[in-house]
């Protein structure tokens, strides 16, 4: 087959470990017989450098045509001064909203032959953990409106964003939960704070009412600020944890610190025709820009999701996973999963070392 893939490298490290993404699904076509045709963007601080702005329309439509979109990652300290609408990361929500990624995958899982560099004791880790966090993202308090109006308590000016939930966008993702559950562990962990939040209490009558359509899954639910404590007492309980767009934010943050490998984490962000966009969930990690030594597997790891969640190509996703352990393995690291005194690859070597295990 043919694909057309956008490909928004991004800034800092971005550049980097996209180059060396795209070789690995280079190799891949030439293995199974597919040809991968890139079109390449700029979006966030490198096109506000060269249009003035984060995302122009031109980006937007070249993802929007392409099967799919590949991006590294955006921003940086040169534009931390820029006015918040104009920030780089206004490219990241510009392009979920324009695309209509709902759905947002970030798997986290801990790597046995990364063990040692997991920050949580042994015997409370056990066997390790896989599961993943599946975060609304198109709606919440970040799609909401925000402004500036004077407190009715008499304390003056106060910041105003509209936390909002429609029961039809919590029922689309929580479907997207109970199906990947389906063909995983069979369980939904749906966490929320209904407890406080009218948007919680629609979230959990919805999510809960999803759920009977689908009788072979289990679902729990559970407070947000219990969830995060859950995390780091016992993540091997979780197998999907569908969420908000905040909470789920805040939580993938701490599912990746525990796997204790920030560098070898993919995900995938996808609209309701399963077309998407697939990123590493680190950013651009500008302290190491331009140095060759950045860890490429998270942003491989996502072309693999893209090729199973958006192409199908189960063997070909699989083909790379498996060419990744291969590769750890064998005991090649990067400088962020070495252990002290470990010998260290830079990303392009590392790059080659998975392609040649494919
Ligand atoms: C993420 C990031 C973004 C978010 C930022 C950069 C806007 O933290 O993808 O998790 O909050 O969604
Ligand atoms: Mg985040």
């Amino acid at each position: 087959m043919q694909y057309t893939i956008a490909v928004v490298k991004g800034d800092g490290i971005g550049p980097e470990i996209v180059s060396e993404a795209m070789l690995v699904l280079e190799r891949i076509g030439e293995k199974f017989g597919h040809s991968f045709t890139w079109q390449e963007v700029l979006a966030g601080g490198c096109s506000i450098d060269a249009y003035g702005v984060p995302l122009t329309q031109e980006t937007i439509d070249v993802c929007k045509a392409a099967d799919s979109v590949l991006l590294g990652a955006v921003g940086g300290p040169k534009w931390d001064e820029v006015p918040s609408d104009h920030r780089p990361e206004r490219a990241l929500l510009g392009l979920r909203a324009e695309l209509g990624l709902f759905a947002n995958l970030r798997p986290a899982m801990m790597y046995s032959q990364l063990a040692a560099a997991c920050p949580i004791k042994p015997e409370i880790i056990g066997d390790g953990f896989d599961l993943v966090i599946c975060r609304e993202l198109t709606g919440d308090v970040y799609f909401g409106k925000h402004y500036r109006s004077q407190s009715t308590r008499g304390w003056g000016e106060m910041g105003c964003d509209d936390m909002n939930y429609s029961v039809y966008e919590v029922e689309r993702i929580a479907r997207r939960a109970f199906e990947m559950a389906r063909v995983r562990r069979g369980k939904v962990t749906s966490v929320d704070k209904a407890n406080v939040l009218e948007t919680s209490r629609v979230w959990r009558e919805t999510v809960t009412r999803i759920g009977t359509e689908y009788p072979d899954v289990a679902l729990d639910h559970m407070y947000v600020d219990n969830a995060a404590m859950q995390l780091v007492r016992n993540p091997g309980q979780f197998d999907v944890i569908v969420t908000g767009n905040l909470f789920g934010d805040i939580l993938s943050d701490e599912a990746s610190m525990i796997t204790g490998s920030i560098g070898m984490l993919p995900s995938a962000s996808l609209n309701e025709s399963g077309r998407g966009m697939y990123e590493p969930i680190h950013g651009s990690a500008p302290d190491i820009a331009g140095r060759g030594i950045a860890n490429p597997i998270a942003t491989v790891l996502s072309c693999a999701m893209m090729l199973r969640y958006s192409f199908g190509l189960t063997a070909e996703a699989d083909a790379i996973e498996a060419a990744v352990a291969a590769t750890l393995a064998a005991g090649f690291r990067t400088g962020d999963i070495a252990a002290p005194g470990e010998a260290t690859v830079g990303t392009h070597a590392m790059g080659e070392e998975i392609r040649a295990r494919i």
